[in-house]
């Protein structure tokens, strides 16, 4: 039986900041955040979207009721989660209709949970042909105002409904992990802006993808010639040209892999890091815009998240994807967004829930989205859907 991505959804913000407008003002030099970085623009999350709201804004337009009947599994892959205690998943299930026989959690391995619930998804699939798992992925990144990793932020959420006989990506159950006891990047209780050690993290990301891809290649007697695509989890773009330039040469299929690996980073460098839904965002990416890949071409997919996991798996594409479709939905998505002057990012980057608690009620007359962020009230958040 062949278990897979069966549909993808994307959402992002409708604000983003331009990378040219941000390096002015940080007196860099566009290029570096242009071509040093390879990012373009950023998505900014305004209070009234967390990863609740993107996640079910995601689903919304993949799923029908068929589909919201026949989930068994919701698992949410997230490290921005909005309760020490209760899941995400738990909201997103009763926000979109989901049948409440399904199981409803929350994984957290950084930017690697979204890959866990995936996995987790078609093991459970196997043994239960008629199931379907939707699995969440959604993130806001903040490093902080001025700060190195400023110009990787970004926020958004994928949502995977996984099936059998899926029609994006039959997966291969073909897979290599590695994890260490890593401090490269990490986000104590206390704070809502990661803690990170730039040049250390992006030597270790490369690092887990060497010793992953190696180990898969040896355990599937596989070689860098069966892949049509590498894809990558990818914090900023030039990050996964860097580990896939440490795998290539100057031959013809290596042309072939750069220039797939550049469909494969164009939403993500205008959305900047989604954290566990940035390597399916890209994903998304290469099946939207690739005009070489066909039915039945194996694409490689890198996740890592800090602290640190690797895990290296692959997948093949299926006949039932329609690129049209999916590059419809996401211009829709990301040509229509409002861009924010500097300013006016940092002002809104300074909102959102108070650490501290307490009552607050927010403006969501800008936010079109079906689903918001209300406000908290007695220590509750309180969602609204906006159709509803
Ligand atoms: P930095 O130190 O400001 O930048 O921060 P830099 O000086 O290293 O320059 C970056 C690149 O721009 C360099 O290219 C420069 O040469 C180039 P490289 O040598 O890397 O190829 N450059 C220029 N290019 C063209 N024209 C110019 C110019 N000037 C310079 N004028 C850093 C960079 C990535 C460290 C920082 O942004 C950061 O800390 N980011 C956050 C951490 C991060 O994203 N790490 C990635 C690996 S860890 C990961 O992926 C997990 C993560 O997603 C979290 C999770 O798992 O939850 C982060």
């Amino acid at each position: 039986m062949q278990v897979g991505i069966d549909k993808i959804g994307f959402f992002t913000s409708n604000y983003f900041l331009d990378m040219v407008d941000l390096a002015n003002a940080r007196g860099e030099d566009p290029d570096k955040y242009l071509i040093g970085i390879g990012q373009k623009k950023q998505a900014v999350i305004p209070p009234t979207q967390d990863v609740v709201t993107m996640a079910a804004n995601a689903a919304d337009k993949i799923l029908t009721d068929d589909d919201k009947a026949s989930i068994d599994m919701v698992i949410f892959g997230t490290e921005t989660g909005v309760d020490n205690s209760k899941s995400a998943a738990i909201y997103v299930q009763s926000l979109l209709g989901i049948s409440s026989s399904a199981r409803s959690f929350e994984i957290k391995q950084a930017c690697y949970g979204g890959t866990a619930g995936v996995q987790m998804a078609a093991d459970h699939i196997a043994t239960h042909p008629e199931s379907k798992v939707l699995v969440l992925a959604a993130d806001i990144a903040r490093y902080g105002i001025g700060t190195p990793g400023e110009v990787t932020q970004g926020g958004g959420a994928v949502a995977m409904l996984l099936s059998a006989n899926p029609q994006i990506l039959i997966l291969d159950d073909q897979s290599a992990f590695h994890s260490e006891n890593i401090m490269d990047f990490w986000r104590p209780f206390y704070q809502r802006e990661a803690i990170v050690d730039g040049h250390y993290s992006t030597n270790i990301y490369i690092d887990f993808f060497n010793k992953t891809f190696k180990d898969y290649c040896e355990k599937y007697q596989r070689q860098l010639s069966d892949f049509s695509a590498l894809i990558y989890h990818l914090p900023f773009t030039k990050m996964g040209l860097k580990a896939l330039r440490t795998v290539i040469d100057d031959g013809q299929h290596s042309a072939k892999l750069l220039k797939e690996f550049d469909y494969s980073k164009q939403y993500n460098a205008l959305v900047g890091n989604l954290y566990t839904g940035s390597l399916y965002l890209s994903l998304l990416s290469l099946l939207a815009n690739s005009v070489d890949l066909q039915v039945g071409d194996r694409i490689g997919l890198f996740s890592y998240g800090s602290g640190a996991q690797g895990e290296f798996y692959s997948g093949t594409v299926s006949d039932g994807m329609k690129s049209s479709l999916l590059a419809a939905h996401m211009d829709d998505l990301l040509d229509d967004r409002i861009r924010l002057s500097v300013p006016e990012y940092e002002e809104m980057y300074a909102n959102g829930l108070p650490m501290m608690g307490g009552d607050v009620t927010f403006n969501f007359a800008d936010d079109s989205s079906r689903f918001v962020l209300f406000g908290r009230k007695a220590d509750q958040l309180v969602y609204k859907d906006q159709k509803g």
